[in-house]
């Protein structure tokens, strides 16, 4: 018999848009199925100091629009420690957490991991802008950030339109490039560099520009992926080989911000009523993945040793149309 009557839910790592949407959703659910929700704040480093309070139903209505998370974030060196594990452990029975659903990129799910082993059973969520979980063709907030970028880009571009320069935009995406594949696509970029292809300044970032010169382009727009290095340093070996004036943007944090696209709230409600679902099948230390666009479970331990990769067939498309 399942013995669960109280779960915990915390958000860790970098915040996600949608990360709210899934604590409402893990919350509501969990009322349906008749469990408790306790919100865990500050993800793990909260769990070690006790900063833990009773969500009802109604305490989570009007932020599923929010971007952000409630329930605040960290990323805990302190978790890593093993007697901080178990420290978090003992305060989790002293609330009575039975389960706990962990929201975050792959370090939160390392964590989760470890936390699974000191006996508390765990479900994960995929929450990251960066889209680079292996176990899941998805990440909440990825959608949200990619229309962010794609707006900044637009912006960016008008500028270099009208002075007829070079922009060279900086993007997320930690060691990863899918927000730098996608946005390149989107925002109609000449050249796309990502951490996934190895690139030469000369064939494939200085070459393609005088091209797109000799073919009478007058602004250039050049997608790096934060994962390859600094969008200053390729902005200065373009203007010194070509000529061209090119300013850099480095995009930050407001790639992280704003409120979830209808994607992601779908997204995030459907994975996190499947987390409560997987705690009442009694189906534990599971990850929520979303695999030929079909929201399932895996092992967590299995879920983190998969890898994922990025079509590199969108390079040569970004070439292709950017003409
Ligand atoms: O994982 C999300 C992310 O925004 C990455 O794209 C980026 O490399 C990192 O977090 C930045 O982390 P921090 O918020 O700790 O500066």
């Amino acid at each position: 018999m399942n013995k669960i009557r109280n779960i915990g839910v915390l958000t860790s790592g970098g915040d996600a848009p949608g990360m709210n949407a899934v604590i409402r959703a893990v919350v509501r659910t969990g009322y349906y199925y008749q469990y408790n929700v306790l919100g865990i704040y500050r993800g793990y480093e909260g769990m070690i100091n006790g900063e833990i309070e009773k969500i009802n139903p109604r305490d989570v209505s009007g932020i599923l629009q929010d971007g952000g998370t409630i329930l605040k974030t960290a990323r805990s060196t302190r978790f890593l420690d093993i007697e901080q594990k178990k420290r978090a452990y003992e305060i989790c029975r002293v609330f009575g957490i039975d389960a706990v659903v962990v929201i975050g990129g792959d370090g939160s799910y390392r964590g989760a991991l470890d936390f699974s082993k000191v006996g508390m059973p765990v479900i994960c969520i995929p929450g990251t802008i960066d889209n680079d979980i292996g176990s899941t063709e998805y990440t909440i907030g990825y959608d949200t950030a990619l229309n962010t970028v794609m707006d900044s880009i637009d912006k960016v571009r008008d500028t270099a339109y009208s002075h007829e320069r070079c922009t060279v935009i900086e993007v997320m995406g930690r060691d990863s490039g899918y927000i730098a594949v996608n946005d390149g696509i989107a925002g109609g970029a000449d050249v796309i560099l990502i951490p996934e292809a190895d690139f030469d300044i000369d064939a494939d970032v200085i070459k393609p520009i005088l091209e797109c010169r000799n073919r009478g382009k007058k602004d250039y727009c050049v997608i790096v992926a934060e994962g390859v290095g600094k969008a200053t340093q390729i902005c200065d070996e373009i203007t010194r080989k070509t000529g061209i004036i090119s300013r850099a943007t480095i995009l930050g944090y407001v790639q992280r911000g704003g409120s979830p696209t209808a994607y992601d709230r779908i997204m995030a409600s459907r994975m996190g009523a499947k987390a409560v679902e997987l705690i009442n099948e009694g189906k534990l230390n599971r990850v929520v993945s979303l695999i030929n666009n079909k929201v399932t479970d895996l092992d967590l331990e299995e879920a983190l040793s998969m890898t994922k990769s990025i079509n590199l067939e969108m390079l040569k498309l970004a070439k292709i149309i950017s003409i």
